[in-house]
């Protein structure tokens, strides 16, 4: 098994089945208000298994004309909800930096779902770390190094899970090898959901 890169925390069942169940209430109000979507790979325009939305100032896109965030959800035009105070209490009490995340982004796993390895890399400050919190079924998560071709390790995430990466795993590569379809019975419908908050824009707090 491979070295999992400094700065890579798992807090395994952080947050309890109730505030699961209420969050979950939570993030349905989000989809009605900002719905679902299915971003496209900007080279081969093949689009994601993974359907997506998101709350805060910055909602992450990705289409032919790149990956990158958007002010408006690109079907509705609207402003993208904000984000979940419960969401922003878990920010402030694990990431141990001083502003706030401005992207609460929303995957939704139908259980043959998948995300390749990738880094989170479009933002413009890499010194907050991604915050990552698992809902509904688990799902066998794959990190490696910064590079590419690095080692990897997998570890299995389950409902309630939360994983930060800071420091040098800000930039590791990861993704979902498969979701282990009927092990949480949080969502009705099966599936899972993952929530990851990011600061985007470099705050003055990074000075101070
Ligand atoms: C992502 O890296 O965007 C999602 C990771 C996850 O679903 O846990
Ligand atoms: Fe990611």
């Amino acid at each position: 098994m491979a070295a999992i890169p400094e700065g890579f925390r798992y807090l395994p069942g952080h947050l309890d089945p109730q505030a699961q169940a209420d969050l979950v209430a939570e993030l349905r109000r989000l989809v009605a208000a900002a719905p679902l979507y299915r971003p496209t790979m900007p080279k081969s325009g093949r689009p994601f298994s993974v359907r997506m939305t998101n709350a805060g100032s910055h909602g992450w896109f990705a289409d032919h004309a790149g990956y990158r965030y958007l002010a408006r959800h690109p079907k509705t035009g609207r402003p993208w909800p904000a984000i979940p105070g419960a969401l922003l209490d878990l920010w402030r009490t694990v990431s141990g930096y001083p502003a706030d995340p401005e992207c609460c982004l929303l995957n939704l796993y139908a259980p043959e779902a998948r995300m390749g390895l990738h880094r989170d890399a479009d933002e413009e400050t890499f010194a907050a770390p991604v915050v990552s919190l698992s809902l509904g079924d688990s799902a066998v998560f794959r990190i490696g190094a910064a590079e590419r071709r690095g080692p990897t390790t997998s570890l299995k995430l389950h409902s309630g899970d939360v994983m930060i990466l800071a420091g040098p795993a800000r930039l590791a590569y990861h993704g979902i090898d498969r979701v282990l379809g009927g092990s949480s019975r949080l969502l009705p419908d099966g599936g899972r959901i993952n929530v990851t908050l990011r600061r985007v824009t470099r705050p003055p707090e990074e000075d101070a």
